[in-house]
């Protein structure tokens, strides 16, 4: 493991590199070790492509145009290309060659004036890659997803199924014009439904919950929210789609004034969050009280008996903007470093349990397999490095047994799962990026496919094998 003061101008660069275009395919060479034959498929990711327009710098480092990478793998042979989505903002602000919207943590600049009563937010269609019921979307959780073109990454525009993410009614049209899809959908492999949510504030704050049924009609369910919660991820089980709602509160004046950001007006409270189960067959919700602590992802999810289990990653409190913003001069802060955890709900009970995995820190986790055999996979480092600028990948084992492999002077981004195989972004200082292909098995390096470009670290992306 590095020293914070060396992993600092490296996870700088991952942040602040701007993405520059592939848009013809582009074969790229193994530099080390040999694909194997059985990973074919296609492996597309997603991420902020910039962190600035026109040298205004983005007040979040998520805030950035989603930039799509793909690569594609056969026959030993690896095929690349990139390109930003092209949503309607990016367009403009790329004519304008300034930035012209507000976003998720970034306020125009210019103080409160320029930023008041204005609720047309940029989609920065940045953060995950789904492909379902034949369409390719690039999702961003505050709006509507983007389809593209898996092959050639051209973009469709917003993908509204058929007009059911256009909100309703004129108060909703002016505050959201756009219902919210999250970034973080889940399928089941039974039904073949996709299952999301968002969050919407309005006169009655709701927590949208988006069916989508294997031929693509997407229906929506709303419950009624107290408080506007936070929330990233979700969870499906056989029964229930499960939504772990945080102790947090929504500033709506100070993002409806202009004052902040929609990301700086949310802060969180020392106290119990809440589990909420929502009955997939259309029952009432149950809710039970969860211990303090923010998750912004989950690893998997499935149901024991009466008993729903979820594993993920959670932090102390919800990380405010100004800790991320100071993460560089005290990358100590005690919000930024996130463990392993287990909740176990027992729903005759009613009896949540909350269990430690593994010594270590942890994010953008991944379950490979299921039951006793299932494996969780991540970036991680040793509880030891008190530090989040997590420079390697982790594997937890059924067993709670934990492997783990540092790619440092190189900074990883979430292991993407390719059959027994990991596909990981590795950025590395004043050179190309790399996706090192890992072994689940052991995290042995199987191959490293060498990009032909710097690119700042994706966040999330999907495995689509070869059918
Ligand atoms: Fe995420």
């Amino acid at each position: 493991m590095l020293q914070p003061a060396e992993m600092r101008p490296i996870v700088v660069g991952a942040f602040e590199q701007l993405a520059t275009e592939v848009p013809t395919e582009l074969d790229v060479p193994i530099v080390e070790g040999t694909l194997p034959p059985s990973l074919r498929g296609v492996l597309l990711r997603n991420g902020p492509g910039r962190s600035s327009r026109g040298g205004v710098k983005y007040g979040h480092p998520f805030d950035g145009d989603g930039f799509l990478q793909r690569l594609e793998l056969r026959d030993g042979r690896a095929r690349y290309r990139a390109r930003f989505v092209r949503t309607r903002e990016f367009e403009a602000e790329e004519a304008a060659g300034r930035l012209l919207y507000r976003g998720f943590g970034t306020n125009r600049p210019g103080g409160f004036l320029p930023n008041a009563l204005r609720m047309r937010f940029k989609n920065a269609a940045n953060t995950s890659v789904v492909q379902h019921a034949g369409h390719t979307l690039a999702l961003w959780e505050g709006g509507m997803p983007h389809r593209f073109d898996p092959n050639t990454l051209e973009t469709f525009g917003r993908f509204s199924y058929g007009g059911a993410l256009e909100a309703k009614g004129l108060f909703q049209r002016i505050i959201g014009p756009e219902l919210p899809f999250s970034a973080h959908p889940s399928i089941c492999p039974e039904t073949g439904e996709l299952w999301n949510f968002g969050t919407a504030y309005g006169a009655r704050h709701k927590l949208l919950i988006h069916t989508v049924s294997p031929t693509g009609t997407l229906t929506t369910r709303a419950l009624p929210m107290r408080e506007l919660p936070f929330v990233h991820d979700m969870a499906l089980t056989r029964r229930f789609a499960v939504f772990v709602l945080p102790a947090t509160t929504f500033d709506v004046p100070a993002t409806l004034l202009g004052i902040r950001s929609p990301v700086d007006s949310i802060d969180m409270r020392r106290a119990p969050g809440k589990a909420v189960l929502v009955p997939r067959d259309g029952g009432p919700p149950i809710e039970l009280p969860v211990p303090p602590g923010f998750v912004f992802h989950w690893s998997g999810a499935w149901e024991d008996g009466d008993r729903v289990v979820l594993e993920g990653i959670e932090y102390p409190g919800f990380p405010k903007l100004e800790t991320i913003g100071a993460m560089f001069d005290r990358p100590d802060a005690a919000e930024l470093l996130a463990r392993p955890v287990r909740l176990t709900i027992d729903l005759t009970a009613r009896t949540v349990e909350h269990t430690l995995l593994g010594d270590l820190w942890m994010e953008l986790p991944s379950q490979v397999g299921s039951g006793t055999d299932r494996v969780i996979v991540g970036v991680a480092a040793p509880l030891a490095c008190r530090h989040p600028f997590l420079s390697a990948i982790a594997r937890i084992a059924g067993d709670g047994r934990v492997v783990m492999h540092d790619l440092a002077p190189g900074f990883p981004g979430e292991p993407v799962v390719a059959g027994n195989h990991l596909l990981v972004p590795l950025y590395r200082l004043d050179a190309p990026a790399q996706i090192v292909v890992m072994a689940v098995s052991d995290l042995s390096i199987v191959a490293r496919i060498q990009l032909p470009h710097p690119v700042p670290l994706p966040l999330h992306g999907t495995w689509l094998p070869e059918a």
